[in-house]
């Protein structure tokens, strides 16, 4: 640790940070453009300066570091001074069009200028004109007018994915940002761009125009995509997500995320299922859960309890996937309850992208489930299974057709699904379920770091998170586990399993908490 005196305040604070850094522990702000705690340091905007007692002249506290005994002023005349300048100059020549433009409400030139800009405009001359609308990759729109030639964009390019895309080229106030000649934006982490420009200068194809910032609420939560599980923020309004940005967690995706899981918000809004359907035909959920009680009812009278196959997710929550094994064990005492996902693996890279498209396999493995595809593959073959519940988890859709021939063999099958799929349609009861933005729950990613979801609004419809389904069969089936909420299911998950003793839900920090991986056997 080192101690500084800032703006006359005795603070400590751990070595190796910078100014900008140590300021913020101290809950002191240094207003800042170019520096990126995820990108190397650059110096080139100038807005962090700040007075170093027994300096030459101010000092740019993005590349300062602290030492014991430094004394540091943020906040003296001279230093507002100097910001105002820094605005001044890089207002010069920025078209002043933020009614129109897509980061108002998330611009720091916007918020600087209110907090230190506030001048008279003395210039005489014309701005310079620079292209707008420069169309830089599948995911990216740049407007060159807008940009501060702060160099992130560029520098991500460079050192985080290595692709170097992006130049700055020309000189003085020629310069501009341009794709390397013959190259596009196009690598699978360019969305990161948009989020690192601090002006309008980056936007993103897919959200801009679509809402305004300010309308928008943002809630904690994970991408699904894939075993990573970036940490992100879902951006929403009136049960409609807008766009994921990527949540800084240090233990599993740093500052960033790919594009492929930050355009998967759409599948929260598109094709999913709202009512329920027996064979095919939409009913009130209340009939096709009685359809569900008497079929299983009537299959553990005449066969005994196996007759009944439980499918669990690692599409789905830990919460709904420990509720179905207590189903399972407790209430059904069947001991077919199974895992596989069919799910097929994609491309990984070796950095954030996993291959395993789910977001919790860890957390089936953790909860001790069954995942060989054989395993359920040999169960319905052998023709005992007479009712197969399958929560989450598109067995046909993506197993393919000799899954969807396997499973007509099944006199009765029930599937949970989120969206209409071919097996939404060919199943004899379909039922809505919440998606993971609609509930609270849990997963358990490609690391071992159980990571938490919130609820950024109810789902419509009849569609609940698939516990409260599993929940209320078996309460039909003479059980009443009485959970009303996640953290009651919490109060009993963490007492069955040592890694989560004395856990809770709320408890779980938002970035995540490292499970013991190499003990990961579930009872
Ligand atoms: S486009 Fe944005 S991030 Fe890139 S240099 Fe310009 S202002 Fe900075
Ligand atoms: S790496 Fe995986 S979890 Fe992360 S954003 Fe991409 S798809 Fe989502
Ligand atoms: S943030 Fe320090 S010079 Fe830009």
């Amino acid at each position: 640790m080192a101690t500084i005196t800032l703006n006359g305040r005795q603070v400590e604070v751990p070595d190796g940070l910078n100014l900008i850094q140590a300021a913020e522990h101290a809950g002191v702000t240094i207003p800042h453009y170019c520096y990126h705690p995820g990108l190397p340091i650059d110096g080139n905007c100038r807005m962090c300066l700040v007075e170093i007692e027994g300096a030459r002249g101010p000092q740019i506290s993005c590349n300062t570091f602290v030492k014991d005994g430094m004394v540091v002023k943020t906040d003296t005349p001279a230093v507002e001074k100097m910001r105002k300048g820094v605005q001044e100059f890089l207002l010069l020549n920025h078209p002043i069009d933020c009614p129109i433009c897509d980061q108002a409400g998330e611009c720091r030139l916007q918020d600087y200028y209110m907090e230190y800009g506030q001048y008279e405009n003395r210039s005489m001359v014309p701005k310079v004109e620079k292209n707008k609308v420069v169309d830089l990759g599948p995911l990216v729109v740049l407007d060159q007018e807008r940009c501060i030639l702060c160099s992130r964009c560029v520098r991500f390019c460079e050192s985080v994915t290595e692709t170097g895309e992006l130049v700055i080229a020309g000189r003085g106030d020629k310069s501009r940002i341009e794709t390397f000649p013959g190259m596009e934006l196009d690598n699978p982490y360019s969305g990161n761009v948009v989020d690192l420009c601090p002006v309008g200068a980056l936007t993103s194809k897919d959200f801009r125009f679509k809402q305004r910032v300010w309308f928008l609420n943002t809630t904690k939560s994970v991408c699904v995509g894939c075993a990573n599980g970036c940490s992100v923020n879902v951006d929403h309004r009136a049960g409609m997500t807008y766009r994921y940005k990527p949540r800084h967690n240090a233990q599993v995706n740093e500052y960033w995320m790919c594009d492929a899981g930050r355009l998967s918000y759409k599948a929260l809004n598109d094709n999913r299922l709202y009512g329920a359907l027996v064979d095919g035909d939409e009913q009130p959920i209340g009939i096709a859960l009685d359809a569900v009680i008497a079929k299983v009812k009537a299959a553990v009278a005449e066969f005994g309890p196996d007759a009944v196959a439980l499918v669990g997710s690692a599409h789905a929550t830990l919460e709904s996937n420990f509720v179905l094994k207590r189903l399972a064990a407790e209430v059904l005492k069947t001991s077919k309850l199974f895992g596989a996902t069919l799910t097929p693996d994609g491309e990984g890279d070796d950095f954030l992208i996993k291959a395993d498209k789910t977001p919790n396999r860890k957390g089936l493995e953790f909860l001790g489930y069954q995942q060989s595809a054989e395993a359920l593959k040999a169960a319905v073959a052998s023709g005992t299974v007479k009712v197969l519940i399958a929560m989450d988890n598109d067995l046909v859709g993506e197993g393919g057709p000799e899954w969807a021939q396997l499973f007509k063999s099944v006199p009765f099958t029930v599937f949970m699904t989120k969206h209409h799929t071919p097996w939404a349609e060919m199943a004899n009861v379909t039922l809505p379920i919440a998606s993971h933005v609609e509930q609270f729950g849990s997963f358990v990613q490609a690391k071992g770091v159980l990571q938490k979801v919130m609820k950024a609004y109810d789902a419509q419809g009849d569609a609940i998170p698939s516990w409260e389904l599993v929940s209320s069969l078996a309460r039909a089936l003479g059980t009443d586990f009485g959970y009303d909420d996640v953290e009651q299911i919490w109060t009993d998950m963490s007492a069955a399993y040592e890694a989560l003793n004395g856990m809770s839900f709320y408890g779980i920090p938002e970035t995540g908490h490292q499970l013991p991986v190499a003990e990961m056997v579930g009872k």
